[in-house]
């Protein structure tokens, strides 16, 4: 039997999760109610699940407002540096839990729900995943807002709302279909729609020269209307805010004087300029080039650094004469996650050259200060190049300024390397094979102070493979920035004992992609013939988890005693799952790849199942070859594995069906997953081993826990913090709206002294 808790250790159990107390819980069930009747117009006889989820969502967001609202004019008063965060992508998933968590109301909702008889898990899975991200990219930007306000910082981030998130997957004969992610057809209760501060964002048009220097004219203008979300930090009472922008199309759209036409037919078409922010574009790792897709990321850009202007200027209200931008960089630092924003940087120089009238050297030296840039892949199919011939059209003064940067970037190089041509060309922001296109990679680096990979082992590699060497090489090399998530630890279960082995396969192909696809397939074949099988079926299962998202991975990971993290060393950046799934009690067979790599430094070595190549071994191989049928040969259980998917054994009725995939893996595989696949069967007989014994097992899951720390993402915001934006994690509270406004100014006196 556990032994009894003492009360300073019952205290600190209340404290996170809450204290229940009668009148918190008394006022929580009046809240509820008073939603349920008018704001949902229901009565109980005729409320839905979801409902009930809608009222007690009202009810926590009420907590959430006053709290809001004292941060931000706590931030006006203070006037500390603001982060921004500028990412395509927040996979958010669900905000119920989080925020009850965040303002420790957990106890108190819970019982209050209890007591009016419904039950808190039902009303948690009514609420829609905000699934506007495809996985690591998205989930790391919502995870550092969590981190970035529970640390105390002026932080902001910044995205589009897409009407629809990622595609919801449905498995149907064993194929992957996607389905339309309609997430807000019941509506969103923690978004605020701020139609108020609309901004004009334009596109097209053309570059005009006169005495009062360059414009951009006759251009179409799209709307951008901001919806803010509410980022509540844990236990502090701060509340930052995530705004996301929503495409409007004008009021004139379409139906200028001249224009005598057609009325309904200008109406219909405000649906062109309002596709803007229809769809989040499911690419993970992939670079697909389209027009609407670079419109989503100037849209996102352009209207961003209004606002950001717009409250730089704000917070200097006091002072007389014209804004000096010279303070900029002490007041605002940009993060751009990969390089989906990196238009920012031209867009700011734009508004600086064009608008404010600075100096060409003035506001360069002012923007480099200003951004900061996260690499997230080296995979060359991901990274984007944007045609010439697009920008000219789409953002012709933005392709003027960039030939500019390029033209100072070039005369540095020359001057350090002088004729060394081959360094120019792959240096240069223009690369002219097949087609001239910007490089977007270049540009973000030439653009920023300081640029970071994901994880150690992938800073160190895009300081040669993305950058084609850029003269400061010292930009890159002190920011080994790893990267992680705190949340889902449930440290009592050591050990997940099941009686059957149940292999989880999570996956998502982009709707174009048919290998992946393939995958699919071949994975849910698998599953039909083993699950099947009289003998094996009853040791192992093998399950295909359909739709895994932000949600589901917050049961799973918790649940999972072996994380497989197998990339061939060298292609994933990072990872996330790795990190979750070892701070959750699994342990990891994996390459030294990504993320692998710091987990095993951390951890240990002997306690990872490590296999397979090094990056240096992968290199060695790119130089002597790589000849798939050789391991094949070479190998008898991966020659049987390969030859029953040849020979239809998972697919009698169509016995050719695989043999795309079984092509690629001979004749096309990046990847080389033969070379590394026997040192993989080894290590999993390693991993059966220890399985055998629950005690070694468990030790070793608690070292991994215990080692894992350094994932923490308010570990990385908190090296961002100092490293990269020059600001302050700060354990100051906000004092919360219950208590007097003097309150809020002593916590503001108490935060200049410091
Ligand atoms: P924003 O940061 O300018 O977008 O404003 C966000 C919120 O900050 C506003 O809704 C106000 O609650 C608060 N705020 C704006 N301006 C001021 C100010 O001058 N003093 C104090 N609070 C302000």
């Amino acid at each position: 039997m556990a032994a009894p808790l003492t009360d300073q250790e019952k205290r600190k159990q209340i404290s996170i999760r809450g204290i229940v107390g009668v009148e918190n819980v008394a006022e929580l069930k009046k809240g509820f109610n008073r939603h349920l009747h008018f704001t949902l117009v229901k009565d109980r006889n005729v409320a839905t699940p979801r409902d009930y989820y809608f009222a007690l969502a009202h009810t926590v967001r009420d907590h959430l407002v006053g709290r809001w609202i004292r941060t931000q004019q706590f931030y006006y008063e203070t006037d500390p540096k603001r982060v921004y965060y500028l990412s395509l992508e927040f996979y958010m998933g669900r905000t119920l839990q989080n925020t009850m968590i965040n303002l420790g109301l957990q106890n108190a909702c819970d019982e209050a729900i209890y007591q009016l008889g419904l039950d808190m898990e039902d009303l948690e899975e009514m609420e829609e995943d905000a699934g506007l991200g495809n996985g690591g990219l998205g989930r790391l930007a919502a995870c550092f807002l969590d981190s970035m306000a529970t640390l105390g910082l002026a932080a902001y981030g910044y995205g589009i709302r897409y009407e629809y998130g990622i595609f919801n997957q449905k498995i149907k004969n064993g194929w992957q279909v996607e389905e339309a992610d309609d997430w807000l057809r019941h509506g969103n209760p923690w978004e605020k729609a701020r139609p108020e501060y609309m901004l004009p964002v334009h596109f097209y048009g053309r570059v005009e020269e006169s005495k009062e220097g360059t414009q951009w004219v006759d251009t179409q203008v799209v709307l951008a209307m901001p919806y803010d979300t509410p980022i509540p930090g844990y236990m502090n009472n701060t509340v930052n805010t995530m705004r996301l922008w929503s495409a409007r199309a004008p009021n004139d759209f379409n139906l200028m004087d001249f224009n005598v036409g057609d009325y309904i037919q200008a109406v219909l078409d405000r649906n062109l300029a309002e596709n803007i922010s229809r769809v989040l574009y499911p690419n993970d790792n992939f670079f697909e080039g389209k027009e609407l897709r670079l419109k989503q990321e100037y849209f996102v850009v352009a209207a961003t650094l209004q606002d950001i202007i717009r409250r730089f200027k704000n917070s200097k209200k006091g002072s007389t004469g014209p804004v000096s931008f010279d303070s900029f960089p002490e007041k605002v630092a940009i993060q751009l996650n990969d390089t989906h924003p990196a238009m920012a940087i031209p867009e700011l120089m734009r508004v600086f050259v064009d608008i404010e009238k600075l100096d060409w050297d003035t506001a360069w030296a002012i923007t480099k200060r200003t951004f900061a840039y996260t690499n997230h892949t080296v995979l060359p199919e991901a990274l984007e190049r944007w045609p010439v011939g697009l920008l000219e059209t789409l953002l012709p003064r933005h392709l003027q300024i960039i030939y500019r940067i390029n033209q100072g970037h070039l005369d540095e190089i020359s001057a350090l390397f002088p004729e060394d041509m081959d360094r120019i060309r792959r240096m240069s922001l223009i690369e002219e094979d097949g087609g001239k296109r910007v490089n977007m990679a270049h540009l973000c680096i030439v653009g920023s102070h300081a640029v970071n990979g994901v994880a150690e082992i992938h800073s160190n590699i895009i300081k040669t493979d993305v950058t084609g060497e850029v003269p400061e090489q010292d930009q890159c090399s002190a920011l080994n920035i790893g990267k992680m998530v705190p949340f889902w630890m449930q440290p009592q279960e050591w050990r997940k004992d099941k009686w059957i082995k149940i292999l989880c396969l999570p996956l998502q192909a982009a709707p174009g992609y048919h290998m992946a696809k393939m995958i699919i397939k071949l994975i849910t074949a698998v599953g039909e013939v083993v699950n099947k099988d009289p003998v094996v079926g009853r040791k192992l299962k093998v399950i295909y988890l359909e739709n895994y998202r932000v949600s589901l991975a917050e049961k799973v990971i918790p649940a999972t005693d072996l994380s497989e993290q197998i990339s061939t060393a060298g292609t994933e950046a990072s990872g996330t799952g790795n990190m979750k799934f070892m701070l959750n009690g699994a342990l990891t067979i994996g390459t030294m790849d990504g993320a692998n790599v710091e987990m095993a430094e951390e951890a240990g070595e002997e306690n990872m199942f490590i296999f397979g190549m090094r990056v240096e071994d992968v290199a060695a191989m790119d130089v002597e070859g790589y000849d798939a049928i050789t391991y094949y040969e070479k190998i008898p259980e991966l020659k049987q594995a390969i030859d029953q998917i040849n020979s239809g054994f998972f697919s009698p009725k169509q016995p050719e069906l695989f043999k795309d995939v079984t092509n690629m893996l001979f004749n096309h595989d990046r990847f080389k997953v033969f070379a590394d696949f026997e040192d993989y069967i080894k290590s999993q007989e390693k991993v059966s081993q220890l399985y055998q014994n629950p005690r070694e097992w468990t030790k070793m899951v608690i070292k991994n826990i215990a080692a894992s720390g350094k994932f923490s993402s308010d570990r990385t915001i908190t090296d961002y913090a100092t490293e990269v934006w020059g600001v302050e994690p700060t354990d100051l509270k906000i004092p919360p709206p219950n208590e007097p406004r003097e309150a809020l100014d002593e916590t503001a006196r108490a935060l200049r002294e410091k």
